[in-house]
């Protein structure tokens, strides 16, 4: 186990849930029919399951899953495919949901490559913006908060692994 622990609870359990239930009325509304859901794992699987179950109706579900290369709280910016979709995206209204936007670098290599499988319109929605972080302005549509820079944990967050399992979003310190 690491040193580094979660202290400060930046979002509790419940702002959370109300933030995402209100993320989720809003791509219903833009997307009333056809909405084919893309989850990046592996920090988005808590995020995802949450707001796929505040979205009425119809919707599908694809996974991906990709490593930023990272070593401990920082990001090399290398982005490497681990698993990829199991169904096209010809002519689906998608939409990316990933966990953080840090830097940009992840989300624009996932924008990059699934513009290029025809889909119908293309969108993300994240939980978490460090917009202090950007190295590239990249576009995205639903944001939970946008946050200080932090090294945060839980609710789908790791560090090396642990505090993916926590319902909140802490702030890992020494
Ligand atoms: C995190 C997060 C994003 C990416 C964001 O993934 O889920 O995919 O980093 O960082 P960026 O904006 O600087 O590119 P991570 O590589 O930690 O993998 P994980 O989701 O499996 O925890």
């Amino acid at each position: 186990m690491s040193e580094l622990r979660p202290t400060e609870i930046l979002l509790s359990a419940a702002q959370i849930q109300k933030r995402v239930a209100e993320m989720a009325m809003e791509i219903r509304r833009d997307y009333p029919d056809d909405l084919h859901v893309i989850a990046v794992l592996k920090g988005a699987f808590i995020f995802l399951s949450d707001l796929a179950r505040h979205i009425p109706g119809h919707v599908s579900l694809d996974f991906m899953a990709v490593s930023s290369y990272a070593k401990g709280t920082t990001t090399s910016g290398e982005v490497r495919m681990l698993k990829d979709l199991d169904t096209a995206l010809d002519g689906r209204n998608v939409l990316i949901v990933e966990d953080i936007v840090d830097t940009g670098l992840t989300l624009t290599y996932l924008q990059q490559i699934l513009s290029n499988r025809n889909p119908k319109s293309l969108r993300t929605a994240c939980l978490l913006s460090k917009p202090s972080r950007r190295k590239v302005d990249v576009k995205v549509e639903y944001i939970g908060f946008n946050i200080e820079d932090h090294f945060v944990v839980g609710y789908g967050l790791d560090y090396d692994e642990q505090y993916r399992n926590l319902p909140h979003i802490a702030v890992l310190e020494p």
